[in-house]
């Protein structure tokens, strides 16, 4: 007699990897960190950052601050951000802006993005910030950790434990709480239509849905990845915040695939990397909404253009509905319809599960990657 099982592949629910749980565990992630957030008039409640308001009134400049994935989250909340706020907002790698003698004052908003809340060099730019009486905002998926603790007020990302090295549903988690930032600030300041916080709120309480499409008609992408297997390099493209989606699909081929995969700013094409574009390069590219700036959606199309002229095999990530990608694209894999600043809760989502098939393909544990810690607690 033997049960055919063990307590390991029990806590996967089934799933082949932690990673793979966790890709899966998405919908969930979006929904709890908006759950409880706002009230039924489309108001944002968050009480529990327990910070004057009036302070925050005053915050003439953003800075977030923090490492590897989690930065990419920060480089989508500066878009939105910057967009419903109006207040300057950078992005910076904590161990960059630790070095480097910032500019930071008693209106500067310091908003620190950590999964674990333990990374030393997030760790690090919080206090330096707080020294120089910036205010501190920690988003943080680990209760009771040391950022959040030693910031003045926390968003808890509750996206529940990540046990994956590489960073998938924690990542989602951190722009749902970014964008909920954004639109607080954003009504405490009164630069938006209460109705229009109604109207993304709304479309954010769609998204749990909408990454649950993408999962259940993954297949086609899941099969591609496998014919990936032995690819030396792949690229990825995206404009706006397809951008930091593109850093991110990148990251993740590296980090569990061991792949050499390179993220680009689609206009940044000419000034280099297209001379990487070879017979068979395979490109990702991410494309906006063509609901959305018109001028925006039709760069990136001719982005594809240009790299297809050049030989590569193109990876489309686009809207549904949106044809006109079709005749440049060698795959195209469709995610619903969003707005253009809430697209990367969707457009993430094929990069995570490409790389995680791909390094699965390879036979690589795709939890745990060789030279990577969870949380890297030293300098
Ligand atoms: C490590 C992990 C990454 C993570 C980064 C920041 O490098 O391997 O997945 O994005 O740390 O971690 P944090 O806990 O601060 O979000």
């Amino acid at each position: 007699y033997h049960v055919d099982w063990d307590p390991a592949s029990a806590e996967k629910g089934g799933f082949s990897s932690f990673m793979e749980k966790e890709i899966h565990d998405q919908p969930d992630a979006v929904a709890q960190t908006l759950l409880g957030r706002s009230d039924l008039n489309g108001k944002l409640t968050l009480d529990e950052l327990r910070i004057d308001p009036a302070l925050l009134k005053q915050v003439d400049k953003i800075i977030v601050l923090a490492c590897g994935t989690a930065a990419y989250a920060g480089m989508v909340a500066k878009y939105a951000i910057e967009n419903w706020c109006r207040i300057p907002t950078e992005v910076e790698l904590a161990h960059e802006f630790r070095y480097r003698d910032p500019i930071v004052d008693a209106n500067t908003l310091v908003v620190s993005i950590s999964q674990s809340g333990e990374t030393m060099d997030t760790l690090m730019a919080v206090r330096y910030a707080r020294e120089q009486g910036a205010k501190t905002i920690s988003i943080c998926n680990t209760n009771g950790s040391t950022i959040p603790r030693e910031s003045d007020a926390v968003l808890y990302t509750h996206a529940g434990p990540e046990i994956a090295v590489a960073s998938t549903k924690a990542f989602l988690a951190q722009i749902t709480a970014a964008y909920l930032l954004g639109l607080y600030l954003a009504q405490l300041r009164g630069n938006i239509f209460s109705g229009q916080i109604k109207d993304v709120l709304a479309d954010l309480g769609k998204i749990p849905a909408k990454i649950q499409k993408i999962l259940d008609n993954a297949g086609p992408l899941r099969e591609l990845a496998r014919s990936m297997k032995d690819e030396k390099s792949v690229l990825f493209l995206g404009r706006h915040v397809g951008f930091p989606v593109a850093l991110e699909g990148a990251l993740k081929l590296k980090e569990i695939a061991y792949i050499h995969a390179e993220g680009f700013a689609a206009g940044e094409l000419k000034h280099g990397p297209i001379a990487l574009i070879d017979e068979g390069q395979p490109v990702f590219v991410v494309v906006p909404s063509p609901r959305g700036r018109d001028s925006l959606h039709s760069k990136v199309v001719s982005n594809i253009q240009e790299v297809r002229a050049r030989g590569a095999r193109t990876l489309v990530i686009a809207e549904e509905g949106d044809e006109s990608v079709r005749d440049y694209a060698e795959h195209v894999f469709y995610v619903p319809e969003t707005p253009t600043l809430l697209m990367p809760l969707l457009t993430t989502v094929p990069l995570q599960i490409f790389a995680a098939e791909l390094a699965g393909a390879k036979g690589y544990d795709v939890d745990q990657p060789r030279n990577l810690a969870k949380s890297v607690t030293v300098e």
